[in-house]
């Protein structure tokens, strides 16, 4: 495991390049993020973002990351509290060749990937509560919203939106979301480079993503099972 900085008390991370250039150099994929990177100091949410680009053709492994949102989207409508400086915003678009209810899937895949970014950064002890709240210590640091566009039998593209809290501090949170929202700088009193644990998660995410569209989607699952195997109240519908 790396072992990153003491907080500094600067935000952001004063060497954490945190910009397009930044995120690619070192990134070590073979498609996510190699060529389609849109990064954005602020925009409404990089879900909707990806959509667009979707909409007009972008290829799989097109990823959207930004600074800040001003419209984050959380699940159920909910807002993705997203200030400037602290957090990982960041949307892949994906095209599998796979049928809808297979698709769904996709969400454990970034569960996964992200609880495995966070240990393998952190050491922390994460868990994943069902479906797919990433959680320290009962409160949630991080979480994934994917939306579908699809037909009756194909897909022709999945948004996958992965929200973390890296150097949020408490009092940064709204105070309705203060006691049950937490962060890596909370929890672990570490600042990460948010350049990094992008290229972490896309590296993890991408190897997960691949072994599914091969038909190989049992190992992730298990891996699902396991993180979430002390909060997921509904893991044997997996
Ligand atoms: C949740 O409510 O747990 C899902 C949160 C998902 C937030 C991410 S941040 C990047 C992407 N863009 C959005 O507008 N939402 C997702």
């Amino acid at each position: 495991m790396n072992t990153p900085a003491p907080f500094s008390g600067q935000f952001p991370r004063p060497d954490d390049d945190f910009s397009a250039a930044g995120i690619r150099s070192g990134l070590n994929t073979k498609v996510f993020g190699k060529t389609d990177l849109y990064f954005y100091d602020e925009i409404g949410s990089t879900n909707d973002r990806a959509m667009e680009l979707a909409e007009r053709h972008s290829p799989e492994g097109t990823i959207v990351i930004a600074d800040s949102q001003s419209r984050g989207k959380g699940q159920m409508g909910r807002t993705w509290h997203s200030p400037r400086g602290t957090g990982i915003y960041l949307s892949m678009i994906l095209r599998p060749a796979v049928p809808p209810r297979d698709a769904l899937k996709i969400t454990l895949l970034c569960a996964v990937a992200a609880a495995e970014t966070l240990i393998q950064l952190t050491g922390l002890e994460v868990r994943i509560k069902w479906p797919n709240d990433i959680m320290v210590n009962g409160k949630k640091i991080a979480g994934i919203l994917a939306e579908m566009n699809a037909g009756k039998n194909c897909v022709n593209y999945v948004i996958a939106g992965v929200g973390i809290n890296v150097t949020t501090r408490e009092e940064m949170f709204p105070e309705a979301i203060r006691n049950i929202a937490t962060s890596v700088l909370i929890e672990s009193g570490r600042e990460i480079s948010r350049a990094e644990m992008v290229r972490i998660f896309l590296e993890k995410f991408e190897l997960r993503y691949l072994a599914f569209l091969r038909g190989e989607s049992e190992g992730i699952l298990a891996r699902w099972k396991e993180y979430a195997g002390i909060m997921g109240e509904n893991s044997s519908l997996v």
